[in-house]
């Protein structure tokens, strides 16, 4: 088998029973390349104020992880700056939030030729490279321009948004249309995916790009079972005796605009608003490590949601019960897995998400005989998968998101044993181990007969499958001032 190289920004170094860094895609790798002979390059996480220094190696069993320092000019224009306040936003459909800043741009080139130099110093020719997320879009470029010929896939943590969104970022072909570079290039729904076709029909169209869908998800079964073990802990139990035989919702993000935290705020306040009889009777724990908090949109709203959580718990708390509990810090995963499974609700509502392994996590540790609820955004990837057995909202309703937090709080055994049984079979039929191995064996070509024509999968219709589709070659039809455009063949 071929060595698995991984590229992403952020890189997971297992560090014993310390909290993993915050954010599905750590946790995701680190999962895909247990057990594998592989490579992780991307940023150490520090910052110099001198020029980068050289790659420091860490070797951890099969794995290797090859970390490269950032000066403080470039983590701050390209990570606070192009990834954070630029691609971010366009990506979750916010470009009211979205600050283009033209050096930010050469800030992020530079440093993805930093990276891609550095990872082709330590490719060899059979390794297979996947590289990760917004961070490292014109990875694929700067390598072929280094002469590689090695397998290159991409995966898009993120949501897609249309090309109409796409096409807002200036000087966009340069960085969007670098995906155009790649072997395959991954999206976690069937909506993310026909949107970038749609992107490479109308801004590539001399170009033919694999493209596929891959849910990301979970080790479903380990979790499972950690979630059994720490759900008695001191730690979980000392929070369930705290409730007074009440009921707990949780919520666990990271502290980030397009998860939504606000509304469930409102949510929350509308419940209890409106079903007085919950006064004393449930808690909502919000856990939301902080992220990126030099980036102005992020320190404003950690602002913002430190003021409503005091604002509620004053107007509804009494001496013996405080209504909103909520905790900056990261944990673990064996106490979150513990924490899922002594909750009876989960409010999972982001804006946009690209999947939202929250959900999957919450799902997996409960107790089948007695499983919580879960209340679900439609614009999370994992509704496309959970939609059966979620109570679905749409994140911009609160009083929806309250009527269904009530539902929740009231559902009888039967009913959410009924729903976990459909959520789980979705799990079950995909967990972190198939998901990585569909997306390489796609890349490896060792499947070339899943790569449909597009005009064949919109004959079928949508789905949500791992298959490859290849967006198709149409004809060139006039010159435009975004390069060539295509007319529909
Ligand atoms: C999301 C992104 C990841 C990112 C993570 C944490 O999950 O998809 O690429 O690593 O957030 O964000 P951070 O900026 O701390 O790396």
């Amino acid at each position: 088998m071929s060595r698995l190289v991984v590229a992403s920004n952020r890189v997971a170094v297992p560090q014993g029973e310390g909290a993993m860094p915050a954010g599905g895609l750590a946790v995701a790798v680190d999962a895909a390349l247990k057990g594998r002979k592989g490579l992780w390059f991307g940023w150490s996480g520090e910052i110099s104020q001198r020029e980068a220094t050289g790659v420091h190696m860490i070797e951890q069993g099969p794995v290797t992880y090859a970390l490269q320092g950032l000066s403080s000019d470039d983590y701050d224009a390209y990570y606070n700056g192009y990834c954070n306040r630029v691609l971010w936003p366009l990506f979750h459909y916010r470009i009211d939030l979205m600050k283009f800043d033209e050096g930010q741009m050469e800030a992020y080139l530079r440093v993805n030729r930093l990276f891609a130099q550095r990872l082709a110093d330590m490719i060899r020719p059979d390794d297979v490279i996947w590289v990760h997320d917004y961070h490292l879009i014109p990875m694929a470029r700067l390598l072929r321009e280094r002469g590689l010929r090695n397998k290159i896939g991409f995966f898009l943590h993120i949501p897609c948004p249309s090309p109409d969104i796409l096409g807002t970022l200036p000087h966009h072909l340069e960085v969007i249309g670098a995906l155009g570079h790649y072997d395959l290039v991954g999206f976690q729904t069937s909506a993310d995916r026909d949107n970038f076709d749609r992107y490479v029909e109308r801004y590539l169209p001399d170009r033919a790009v694999k493209t596929a869908v891959f849910p990301v998800s979970i080790e479903t079964e380990t979790f499972t079972l950690q979630a059994e073990e720490a759900v008695h802990s001191d730690f979980v139990q000392e929070i369930r005796d705290s409730l007074g035989g009440g009921q707990l919702i949780i919520g666990v993000d990271r502290l980030d605009y397009s998860k939504g935290i606000t509304n469930r705020l409102e949510a929350f306040e509308w419940l209890l608003e409106h079903h007085p009889e919950w006064e004393g009777n449930v808690t909502y724990l919000q856990i939301a490590p902080k992220s990126r908090s030099a980036v102005p949109e992020y320190l404003e709203m950690d602002q913002f949601i430190s003021m409503k959580m005091g604002q509620l718990n004053g107007r509804f708390g009494s001496p013996s019960w405080t209504p909103l509990r909520y905790v900056n810090r990261n944990f673990s995963r064996e106490v979150l897995a513990g924490l899922y499974r002594a909750s009876d609700v989960a409010l999972v509502t982001p804006f946009r998400d690209g999947m939202n392994l929250v959900a999957k996590e919450f799902l997996a540790a409960q107790d089948p005989e007695d499983p919580g609820a879960l209340v679900l955004s439609e614009f999370a990837g994992a509704a496309a998968e959970l939609e059966a057995g979620a109570l679905i909202v749409n994140p911009y309703d609160t009083h929806a998101i309250g009527r269904s937090i009530d539902m929740a709080l009231r559902m009888s055994v039967a009913e959410r044993k009924r729903r976990f049984v459909k959520s789980m079979q979705a799990l079950e039929g995909n967990d972190i181990h198939a998901w990585s191995e569909r997306f390489l064996t796609v890349l490896e070509d060792r499947r070339p007969e899943t790569v449909v024509p597009l005009q064949e999968r919109k004959a079928a219709g949508a789905s949500n499958s791992g298959i490859a589709y290849e967006t198709p070659r149409p004809r060139i039809a006039a010159s435009a001032s975004q390069g060539v455009r295509a007319e529909q063949a």
